[in-house]
């Protein structure tokens, strides 16, 4: 009797605006790929349920978590990790604002406050909560985070 096994295939990811070719496995998660196979250990494997947020990455600009996404579902398509937010408005202002926590949530919380900001630069303090639910922290008050969101919307409109 035959078996049949699943094949690794060879697909291409725009990466932080790189393409990148990389050989993945069927069952393989963008989090794993991305962590292990293109070296970018921003996107942090916390629960890998879906629960927590911290892999948090923008998937064609929306952001997903990436332990929920197969790697071949990313295939020709656009993804930024919280590498390619180097100099943007957001990390200006999760550094002036205290906004960076522990090494664990802060990357997702970063990609998805700049989601917020770039989806809805106008958001109001209310909206910005509700948006950040899917990220998780058990540790502080969230409030470094809250007063960055609203540094960064000073910073993009230029006030
Ligand atoms: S590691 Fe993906 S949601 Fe927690
Ligand atoms: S989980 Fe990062 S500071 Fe709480």
């Amino acid at each position: 009797m035959s078996k049949t096994y699943c094949s690794e295939s060879v697909i291409e990811i725009k990466v932080n605006g790189d393409i990148r070719r990389v050989v993945v496995r069927p069952s393989e998660t963008l989090l794993r790929v991305l962590r292990e196979k293109l070296g970018l250990t921003g996107p942090k494997p916390g629960c890998e349920n879906g629960d927590c947020g911290a892999c948090t990455v923008l998937l064609d600009g929306l952001p997903v978590k990436s332990c929920l996404i197969l790697a071949v579902e990313a295939a020709g398509r656009d993804v930024i990790t919280v590498e390619g937010l180097k100099n943007t408005a957001i990390q200006q202002a999760f550094q002036e604002e205290g906004g960076f926590q522990c090494g664990y949530c802060t990357s997702g919380f970063l990609v998805n406050a700049y989601a917020l900001l770039e989806k809805h630069p106008e958001a109001e303090e209310t909206t910005a909560r509700e948006w950040l639910e899917s990220n998780l922290c058990r540790c502080t008050g969230y409030e470094g985070i809250n007063r960055s969101i609203i540094k960064a919307k000073k910073i993009k409109s230029g006030n």
